[in-house]
């Protein structure tokens, strides 16, 4: 048996029902100290629903789950006190500034004046918003407004931070700013649990797991969750029509799986014997026209992609 004190996150068999649907079904990890945990999946798969037991706002149905050691069905009160939490429509007060959100922000966390006050600069420090301190709220860039959250979430210096999709509709170059501070928290020793929809981020995740329709359905470290498809050969493909070509390559019983790539497309195959010319005719036969098809690496969203796929092919096969 893990033990609930060594570990910032333990989840037992985490259940949440709401009426009969299973919004998350018996979900079962760990999270040790410092790591960048991200919790990936689509749209609807369970993700908030998960994060929002563990921080103690929603109880569970089922199972349990132990956040820095204290059980969040029995003490979410002790839960809240050591967690920094920022929901995923987490707002700030678009109306007042920079610096009163901090003083805010602080006093909800019950920090007293003297502390308040060298945690107000780290924050400004930490988010790069020294100098900012009188602008609005309202007309910070997107990607600053983001970093003003963390500051506000972290100012009671909690040492495990959920963040629900800190980043979703911020530029590339925030965005990478924003991950510069979650390193930096997590190299401080800060355990940080966070969702995300950009695979580029999840690459930059210490361990990842994948949720689909309520259920864990990998978990690993980036590497480990590649080496799944190990048996498989990705080609990256650019032709015209490329959700037509995707179509017609998806219908051959020797394709394994297709998927959008940015422009292109990827196309995974398993012990077929010169996969990169079989594309091309079929191509070619049916009137695209080529611009690449290359072997490449096997990304992130080839593992999801895959996984989810098998899942739905098991439970398939369960249910008939
Ligand atoms: N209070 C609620 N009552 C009923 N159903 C709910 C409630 N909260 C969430 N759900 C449902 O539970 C499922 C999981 O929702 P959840 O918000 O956890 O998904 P998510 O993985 O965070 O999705 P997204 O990526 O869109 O944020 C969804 O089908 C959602 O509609
Ligand atoms: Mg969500």
């Amino acid at each position: 048996m893990i033990g609930h004190f060594e570990h910032p996150i333990v989840v037992r068999s985490l259940t949440k029902k709401f009426g009969l649907f299973v919004a998350v079904d018996s979900v079962s990890f760990v999270v040790e100290k410092g790591e960048i945990f991200g919790f990936l999946g689509p749209n609807g798969a369970g993700k908030s629903t998960t994060i929002r037991m563990l921080c103690g706002i929603l109880e569970p149905t089922d199972g349990n789950a132990w956040v820095g050691g204290f059980d969040v069905r029995r003490e979410p009160d002790e839960v809240k006190k050591c967690i920094g939490y920022m929901s995923q429509r987490f707002s700030l007060y678009e109306d007042l500034t920079v610096e009163q959100n901090l003083i805010f922000f602080g006093g909800i966390y019950g920090l007293e004046s003297e502390r308040l006050e060298v945690r107000k600069h780290w924050a400004l420090d930490i988010a790069g918003l020294r100098g900012q301190e009188k602008v609005l709220t309202g007309e910070l860039p997107s990607g600053w407004k983001q970093r003003l959250a963390l500051g506000c979430t972290i100012l009671h210096e909690p040492p495990i931070l959920f963040l629900d999709e800190p980043t979703s509709g911020v530029d590339p170059i925030s965005r990478r700013i924003f991950w510069d501070l979650i390193y930096e928290l997590s190299n401080q020793g800060t355990t940080v649990f966070v969702t995300t929809h950009y695979m580029d981020e999840a690459e930059h995740c210490t361990r990842l797991g994948l949720m689909y329709g309520g259920k864990l359905i990998a978990l690993g470290t980036p590497t480990e969750l590649k080496q799944k498809l190990s048996g498989y050969t990705v080609y990256e493909v650019e032709s015209t029509q490329p959700l037509e070509a995707m179509e017609v390559l998806q219908a051959e019983e020797w394709v394994a799986e297709t998927s959008m790539f940015g422009t292109a497309f990827h196309v995974s195959v398993q012990n077929v014997p010169r996969a990169g010319l079989k594309i091309r005719k079929i191509l070619e036969k049916n009137g695209f026209e080529i611009r690449k098809v290359e072997k490449t690496i096997p990304s992130l969203e080839d593992v999801f992609i895959h996984t989810v796929l098998h899942q739905e092919q098991n439970s398939f096969h369960t249910e008939s």
